[in-house]
């Protein structure tokens, strides 16, 4: 019913405070409705179809090959910022996979001396991210690279942060729609275990990271045992640890460079 009246909205082009029940709306409004709400039949995102999403207290724009931030990524990305607060004047961060820059912009707007870089590999994600970050006015703090992982990192940071693909390939068809159709194979496909882009940051982190800077990564509910026993033999990474997410389930991995 939310959506229904937002798509209203959006096919009149007001807010939806606006739209009142009384109020009429000219034929070519309703034939704009009918076309969205057929669209979301088709169960293309909400986000899709507005073209933009909201993180935190923010809006950032999406598109079609851009994955759709998700609201436990708002936690992974509270749990950054927190950390933010403990690092020394003019850190460095890394956003590993950006997406929309989601991560990046949240980070950079928690923390005015705060430089970000974020990557992907993605065009259409890097198109979005450099958009993103353009509208919130963060292009001096904020550089968006192509990179395959650290592939073009040659800095070290305080603070990474990464939302990698983690969906164990054999689960992908069970996902929903939404998820399945719309989102980008790319920014879901983990390999066979899900664990496959996980591994591969957790190795190489270490040689990007200060002494007793942060890695933090989302991983999927199950992960959490698998991921620790991996981290546990990545050389110079430790205080490993696993946290639950608000809904109590497996999702953040977070260890130091020691
Ligand atoms: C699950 S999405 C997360 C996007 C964003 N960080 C967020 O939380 O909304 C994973 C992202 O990783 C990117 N990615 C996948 N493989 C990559 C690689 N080898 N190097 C860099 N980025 C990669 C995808 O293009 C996608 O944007």
């Amino acid at each position: 019913m939310r959506e229904a009246r937002r798509l209203l909205s959006l096919a009149v082009g007001s807010p939806p405070a606006g739209l009142g029940p009384a109020d009429r709306v000219p034929p070519c409004v309703g034939r704009r409705y009918r076309t969205l709400l057929a669209e979301r039949g088709r169960r293309v995102p909400f986000a899709l179809i507005e073209g933009e999403t909201g993180f935190l207290d923010f809006d950032l724009a999406v598109g079609p090959g851009v994955f759709i931030p998700r609201p436990e990524t708002e936690e992974l990305a509270e749990r950054a910022v927190a950390i933010l607060r403990s690092l020394p004047p003019r850190p460095l961060a890394l956003d590993l996979g950006t997406g929309s820059g989601a991560l990046a912009l949240a980070l950079a707007r928690a923390r005015p001396d705060l430089s970000v870089i974020a990557v992907d590999v993605s065009p259409r994600a890097l198109a979005c991210a450099r958009k993103n970050v353009r509208v919130h006015g963060l292009e001096r703090r904020v550089e968006v690279r192509r990179s395959n992982w650290f592939s073009r990192v040659s800095e070290r940071f305080h603070l990474i942060v990464a939302n990698p693909p983690y969906v164990a390939r054999p689960e992908l068809p069970s996902l929903d729609p939404e998820v399945r159709r719309y989102e980008p194979r790319r920014a879901l496909d983990g390999g066979p275990d899900g664990l496959t882009a996980i591994r591969a940051i957790l190795a190489r982190a270490p040689q990007h990271l200060v002494a007793g800077g942060t890695l933090l990564i989302e991983i999927g509910d199950g992960q959490g045992g698998e991921v620790l026993r991996f981290a546990r033999g990545v050389p110079s990474l430790v205080e490993t640890r696993v946290d639950r997410d608000l809904r109590g389930r497996e999702r953040f991995f977070s260890g130091r460079c020691g």
